[in-house]
């Protein structure tokens, strides 16, 4: 047997909890006030255009719908250019795995960075594609913060070509995400070292918007190749199981992006074959039609929002029961997540007292936080932190 995901073994037990009282902050979607998964308003509109149409159900290029792919460039680097290639994938998973796959062609002796802590899964993925998977310094449980003095001394001692996994913006788990000028000294650093940055773009949209949560990818897109980006449209559109993402690579020509295409080609031939076309297609149809695309960034600024709101309610109700407790870093972090600074055994009396599910590290999900909860769950945090 191989071990179970701990994340979703988190809501297992809370499925099979009977108190109706319930709050599962172990979750990794954006929940809305209702505590449901929103169907965005485009996306049903683009639903509703596209069965119109009784589309056929053809295969999709090995690389994906070109308008998809063009309007997904568009959307991270601000133009589509001739130097950047960019495949459609099975999701933000998807993207950094075909990534993994070529890296791997072109350089098999090279090691992986990710950040300490990281989302699970950039582990073992890159582990599964053969990499030898180490941590650079990142998080400082005192601050609840970036600790950038230690990522930087990290990264400056990382042998050149060694491959670097950054996550762009909302940081998964921790929250916290680098500044503008903490990117222009990473980007200093990969380049003076001669280190391959992988970007991670999960969250576009859920820090502070579609301009300035692609800083990064802009920044050192414009700066360097190779540059490899990973990016989804699994929260930022809500179509977490249709598998919407991407996999962007900047090169140094236009000859040379036509020769790293044919090599995705042939990574995602070999393994999928080619993408599904329902998720793709919503997403080019909302982001090629100017009144659906604004339709979408209103909803998208809805969501972020809303996540902003709980996480000030959650820092006042807080200290409204405890005034000693100074939770006021929840409101630098962003993003769907928290590192709430809870310990485990107050996450497991959280879990018993009260029916509460968080992350034995802590991570809460602030999406997961309605106003129909709110008060029970500072009331419960409250009292496990007296
Ligand atoms: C940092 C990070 N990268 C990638 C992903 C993958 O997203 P997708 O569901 O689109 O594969 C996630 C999803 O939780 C994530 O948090």
């Amino acid at each position: 047997m191989a071990p179970g995901d701990p994340i979703l073994g988190v809501t297992e037990a809370y499925v099979a909890d009977k108190n109706p009282k319930k709050v599962n902050l172990g979750v990794g979607v954006y929940y809305d006030d209702n505590g449901k998964i929103p169907l965005l308003e485009c996306v049903r509109r683009a639903e509703e255009q596209r069965m119109k149409t009784s589309p056929h159900r053809g295969y999709l290029p090995i690389d994906g719908l070109a308008a998809y792919d063009g309007a997904v460039q568009e959307l991270l680097f601000s133009s589509k250019k001739e130097t950047i290639v960019t495949v459609q994938a099975l999701g933000g998973t998807g993207g950094l795995r075909v990534g993994a796959d070529f890296l791997k062609q072109l350089n098999s002796g090279a090691q992986v960075w990710i950040s300490d802590p990281s989302w699970e899964n950039h582990r073992q993925l890159f582990e599964a594609a053969g990499f030898k998977v180490n941590s650079y310094a990142y998080y400082d449980p005192k601050t609840h913060g970036l600790d950038f003095p230690a990522m930087a001394r990290d990264l400056n001692a990382l042998p050149a070509g060694s491959i670097v996994v950054l996550h762009s913006c909302c940081h998964n788990p921790t929250g916290a995400d680098l500044t503008q000028e903490n990117w222009r000294s990473v980007l200093e650093i990969v380049r003076s070292r001669g280190l391959i940055p992988f970007l991670d773009l999960a969250y576009q949209g859920f820090a502070e918007g579609l301009e300035a949560d692609a800083y990064a990818a802009r920044l050192f897109a414009g700066e360097m190749a190779p540059v490899f980006l990973a990016s989804s449209f699994s929260k930022s559109f809500s179509l977490y199981g249709e598998r919407v993402g991407a996999l962007s690579v900047v090169t140094g020509s236009a000859d040379e992006a036509k020769r790293v295409l044919s090599q995705l080609k042939r990574v995602v031939r070999a393994n999928y074959s080619n993408p599904p076309t329902h998720g793709g297609q919503i997403v080019a149809t909302v982001l090629t039609s100017p009144e659906l695309r604004q339709l979408w960034e209103k909803e998208l600024g809805g969501m972020r929002e809303r996540m902003k709101a709980m996480r000030r309610l959650l820092v006042e109700k807080i200290k409204a029961r405890v005034p000693a407790a100074d939770f006021s870093f929840v409101l630098k972090q962003r993003g769907l997540f928290s590192y709430s600074g809870l310990t485990k055994e107050q996450v497991r009396r959280l879990r018993d007292e009260s029916s509460i599910y968080a992350i034995d590290s802590g991570r809460i999900c602030i999406a997961a936080l309605t106003s129909g909860n709110i008060d029970y769950v500072a009331d419960a945090i409250a009292s496990v932190i007296k």
